[in-house]
């Protein structure tokens, strides 16, 4: 599933920049190319496949400006990261207006860029999933599918059997990695409406104001980029299904304008006076602890009630044991005639790691895993050693720091462990501040604060939004 992240793209005239931007993201495994003027890149661009710029405000020849809106017209869906000698908020504002989606300040702290390229690396990795959803759309997922033979596993195919053929909203829970995408897509193929469209969209995958426009469309005109008019993506799918996933990242504003849709069916494209109505079956997923949402105000509780008609509840791994043992066999079929292999077995004593891990990644990890042993085996079983290093791991995520003493003061390898918690944290949230406050239950000030006194620099996400900054592209 994990395509490549094609390379991304340096402008800037100084050459002691270049090399050292070329070094600072290629250790981090970024694949880069450096030109020295705005020219040379938009020549560049036209040849290759880029997920991102990063220009210079000032160069030699045509400015980072000019450059910018070219690239705006040519390639609009392409993020652009500025870099500007000096930052006030009027700049910063005309930077993002321009249409850049991000920019910093020289002089600037290496994680600084760092943050702002791996956000620009997600999105175009979550944005391309998004692509490559829509293109297997068509395909069909069947309740066999859904392996495993605990009862909890019974009673949800059960259940999927009974509910699909109706019209009933479904609310899918669990947590990361348990199988909520293939209930959803199972709901749909049993459906009545498996000829028409299963529209699925990622809600964490969008830029909130863009989000909007992509669910309901938008006119001309209704903000700067959009130079068409557009349907949103409920009229792609009348007469079918709307899978919304990840919908606890749905921000307040567009949790009205959904409950709104789904009391009445009736919604105005953005910039719109008209109301338009369609008729779609409703399913929605998250992984994220929902009551503590709306516990929190972070989900409007009517909306939830709206969703939640049905409920389906996927059960972690560790909590049906015995489906790991079927669940490794099912990959391992899968990825031998994926990869052209003939591992037919599993070892006892790759089985007795397999059984004895607590898999926090659930089905994923459990899949990862055996990808990864497919392609190290050298045998035709598989062997307890082509599998990962669960116990370190889990020493390493867990105890490692317990036992951590030597020479060094309690409150240094206390401060040692919270550091890395918060920055473990955040990677697996994406940078979110939000996000990471609610996982590690404290208030977002207070994880601030912690932060500072750590030396850990505060990720930059969630700056209030100068207008313009995540306007959706044309
Ligand atoms: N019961 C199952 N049988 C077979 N494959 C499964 C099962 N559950 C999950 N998988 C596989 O595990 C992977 C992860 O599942 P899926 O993408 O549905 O997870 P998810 O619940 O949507 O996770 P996230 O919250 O992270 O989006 C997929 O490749 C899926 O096909
Ligand atoms: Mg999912």
């Amino acid at each position: 599933m994990t395509t490549p992240l094609p390379p991304l793209l340096v402008v800037d005239d100084e050459k002691n920049l270049r090399l050292s931007l070329q070094t600072l993201l290629g250790d981090e495994g970024y694949s880069v190319l450096a030109v020295e003027s705005a020219e040379a890149g938009l020549e560049l661009l036209a040849k290759e496949k880029i997920f991102m710029v990063i220009t210079d405000a000032r160069l030699g020849g045509m400015s980072g400006y000019d450059f910018l809106n070219r690239v705006r017209n040519r390639w609009p869906k392409l993020p652009v990261l500025m870099i500007t000698a000096y930052a006030t908020p009027k700049l910063a504002v005309e930077v993002i207006k321009a249409g850049a989606m991000d920019y910093l300040a020289k002089p600037f702290a290496p994680e600084e860029l760092l943050h702002a390229v791996e956000r620009c690396a997600e999105r175009h990795r979550l944005l391309s999933e998004n692509a490559h959803l829509l293109a297997r759309a068509t395909e069909t997922y069947q309740l066999d599918q859904i392996v495993g033979d605990a009862a909890k596993m019974h009673e949800l195919r059960q259940l999927i059997q009974t509910v699909a053929p109706t019209d009933a909203r479904a609310l899918i829970l669990g947590e990361s990695g348990t199988g909520k995408e293939l209930v959803a897509g199972a709901l749909h193929s049993l459906s009545q409406r498996c000829r028409a469209q299963y529209v699925r969209i990622n809600c964490a995958a969008i830029p909130e104001m863009l989000l909007e426009s992509e669910l309901f469309g938008h006119e001309r005109g209704a903000f700067t980029g959009a130079l068409k008019q557009k349907p949103g993506r409920v009229e792609e799918a009348n007469g079918g299904t709307i899978f919304l996933d990840e919908i606890a990242d749905m921000s307040r504003p567009l949790q009205a304008k959904l409950l709104r849709f789904l009391e009445d069916g009736t919604f105005t494209r953005v910039g719109g006076t008209q109301e338009l109505r369609v008729n779609v079956r409703f399913i929605a997923a998250t992984n994220r602890d929902i009551v503590q949402a709306i516990a929190t105000d972070q989900f409007r509780a009517d909306l939830f009630h709206r969703l939640n008609v049905v409920q389906f509840r996927l059960p972690p791994l560790r909590e049906r044991g015995e489906d790991i043992l079927q669940l490794a066999e099912h990959f391992l079929k899968l990825f031998n005639a994926a990869m052209n292999k003939s591992v037919k077995s599993i070892s006892r004593g790759a089985r007795q790691k397999l059984m004895s891990h607590r898999w926090p990644g659930n089905v994923r990890e459990l899949r990862n895993v055996i990808e990864r042993a497919l392609i190290l085996e050298t045998t035709r079983e598989i062997q307890s050693g082509s599998l990962p290093d669960f116990q370190l791991e889990t020493r390493l995520n867990k105890t490692e720091t317990l036992a951590a003493t030597g020479d060094r003061a309690i409150d240094e390898l206390v401060a040692d462990f919270e550091r890395a918690l918060i920055n473990a944290t955040l990677a697996k949230s994406n940078f979110s501040l939000t996000r990471t406050a609610e996982q590690l239950k404290i208030s977002r000030h207070a994880l601030r604060y912690r932060m500072q006194r750590l030396n850990l620099t505060p990720a930059e996400d969630e700056p209030p939004a100068p207008a313009g900054r995540t306007g959706p592209e044309a």
